[in-house]
Order: C-alpha cells, then structure tokens, then sequence
C-alpha cells in the first residue's frame, strides 16, 4: 500500500526557538518516518501579514530550512520545498476562489480574531482575507491526504475540503479531500516570562543562538513570584525554570531540585545556573550540526531546489487536468 502523504507548512519567521523543538520538530521528525512528508516554507503565506515590511523573508526562510536539516528533517525522506518555487499555487488559488463564497471565507475564525487582536500589522488587505483559500490550494496541488492541525488551522482544513467538493462538483473528481490529523500534543514551552514561548513576546529562547545568550537568559527567568526569598518554599508546578528542566534535565537531577525547593533547601540561582548547563548540553548537537550548516548556507537553496524538483511532474500533470478540466489553456508558447 502507498504510504499516506502528509504535508505541513511554515511561516518563515525567523530562527526556530525551543518550542518549536518540542512542538513542531519532534512531530516532523516522526511523520517523515512515517508517512510519505511534503515540508513546505510557506513564503507567500509570511507575504499576507507582513507586507508592509517583506524584506526579511529570504533570509528567514534560509535559516527556517537550516534549524530543520540541524533538527534531523531529512531531505531524502521529507520532500521539502518553498511555496512561491510552485507558481501554481496561485494559479490554483485563482481557480478555487471562483468556487468559493465569499461567506464562507468571511466567517474563518482565525480572520476575525487575527484582525480584531493584532494591531500593529494592517490585515485589511485581500491578501491577508485570500490566505485560507491559498492555503486548500497548497495542501490540493500536492494531493495531499493528511494534514497535521493544530486547533487554531482546524477551520482552515474544514474550509478546503468544502472547497474540494465543490470543485469536484463542478469541474469532475481532480482534486483529493485531504483529512485532518490531530499531531501529538507536544510539550508547553513557557518562555523565560512564563507565557507561552513566542518570538513575538521577546520571552524565546532560540535553538541556534550560543550557550552564553542562553545561560544569560536563563539567569533573567522568571520563577515562583511566591518566592521572594531562598528561605520561602518554592511551587516548581508554577514555574517556568522548573518547566523547561523537566523537558531536558535529567530525571533524577530534576527530582531533586523539585524536592529542595519544595522545602527551601536550593535557591533558584542555583537552580538556574544547572538549568543553563542542562540545557545547553541537551541542544549542543544541534548546535554543532546547525553551526556547520550555516557555513554552507547554500545547502538550504538546495534542499528547497530539489524538492520543488522532485514535486514538478505531479503539479504539471495535475495543473494540465485542471485547466482541461475549465477549459483554460495552459500560457501559450507560440
Ligand atoms: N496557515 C499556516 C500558518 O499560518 C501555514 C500554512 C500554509 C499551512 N499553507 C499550509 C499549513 C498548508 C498546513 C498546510 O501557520
């Protein structure tokens, strides 16, 4: 039986940070065993929001690719490729939207929300309103069956395959209705503030930067705010340092700092002074593989190369059965 083909997609934002590692990158690592996996740079995506400012999208998407590769996503395993290198997808999201409502478009949860709470980007461009209709023309230019969604994209799955039957519908069966899967839930990174760990909250700490700017941001973190003095007894199920130990340390080293803090025996310098080392240790491969790669820059233009390569045949047949199918010639080389 043909394995089944997953595909994800990523903003490129920047450098990965360590929730990225225990959200996204253990469930890639896993899927490219598993199943038949498509990992796109969703360049056109990042285009959407930040258009006013699009300068660092080349140079995100290049260190996106190398944090993977570091990060063990295999390239002779997982087909990885950048959206804007299959030019197809806007054609096909061109196609989508004459049978898509506008309704259906408008009532996307994450719209809404994204434009009512983030308020230092103008999301009132089409773009911006399209992306949930480029994103089912993403996951259907590839076939793909499944798509890994977290709660937040589970509309955005709904949508495409309301899109896909009513292509189907339409213009005959080209188009696969991918199905969502649920990806393992991974860990909560709390960031050094406690919230959750995002770039955007200046509170990350980041897969590639040295051990000393990690150690220095660990000696910042924040713990127990209960906790004013090393005589108090500290709640490690509230703190943040505690949190990350757990994810890295060994068990045995992070059951004894649970204990003592318990009964103010240790001090959080301490703790945290061991926690940097901890976590250090536990990233150090990846650094190392991550610090040679970014002496062969290159191999990121590569990978994504190859991979858009790889997918050409699929997306020609499938694109040429699209436009046969509306009666669209294919541009004219005469
Ligand atoms: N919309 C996703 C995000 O904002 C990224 C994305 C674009 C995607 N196209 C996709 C994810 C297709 C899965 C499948 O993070």
């Amino acid at each position: 039986m043909r394995k089944r083909r997953v595909l994800t997609g990523y903003r490129p934002t920047g450098r990965l940070t360590l929730g990225h590692w225990f959200g996204n990158l253990m469930n890639m690592r896993e899927m490219q065993d598993q199943y038949e996996a498509y990992y796109f740079v969703a360049d056109w995506h990042a285009l959407t929001s930040d258009w006013q400012d699009t300068s660092a999208v080349r140079r995100f998407t290049e260190e996106m690719v190398l944090d993977w590769l570091a990060a063990g996503i295999d390239p002779d395993k997982a087909t990885i490729y950048r959206q804007s290198d299959v030019p197809e997808v806007a054609e096909l999201t061109l196609y989508l939207s004459m049978v898509t409502p506008m309704s259906w478009l408008e009532r996307v949860p994450s719209y809404k929300e994204q434009r009512e709470q983030i308020s230092d980007k103008d999301l009132g461009n089409v773009g911006f309103f399209l992306y949930p209709l480029m994103q089912a023309a993403d996951i259907t230019i590839v076939k793909a069956d499944l798509v890994p969604v977290g709660e937040d994209q589970a509309p955005h799955l709904e949508l495409t395959r309301e899109i896909v039957r009513r292509f189907n519908g339409t213009y005959g069966e080209l188009l696969v209705e991918p199905q969502a899967v649920i990806p393992k839930e991974g860990a909560r990174v709390p960031g050094t503030d406690g919230r959750k760990m995002s770039k955007s909250y200046g509170n990350a700490i980041y897969l590639s930067e040295s051990a000393e700017e990690t150690a220095a941001k660990v000696r910042g973190m924040v713990t127990d705010p209960a906790r004013k003095l090393k005589t108090d007894p500290g709640n490690p199920d509230i703190c943040p340092l505690h949190q990350i130990h757990r994810l890295v340390g060994d068990p045995s080293v992070v059951a004894e700092f649970d204990r003592c803090c318990r009964v103010a025996e240790c001090g959080c310098v301490a703790h945290k002074a061991r926690m940097a080392e901890d976590l250090n240790a536990y990233l150090s491969e990846f650094r190392a593989r991550r610090a040679e790669l970014a002496q062969k820059r290159d191999l990121a233009w590569d990978v994504l190369f190859a991979g858009a390569e790889r997918i050409r045949p699929a997306i020609d047949e499938l694109m040429g059965a699209v436009r046969e199918a509306m009666h669209v010639d294919a541009p004219s080389s005469r």
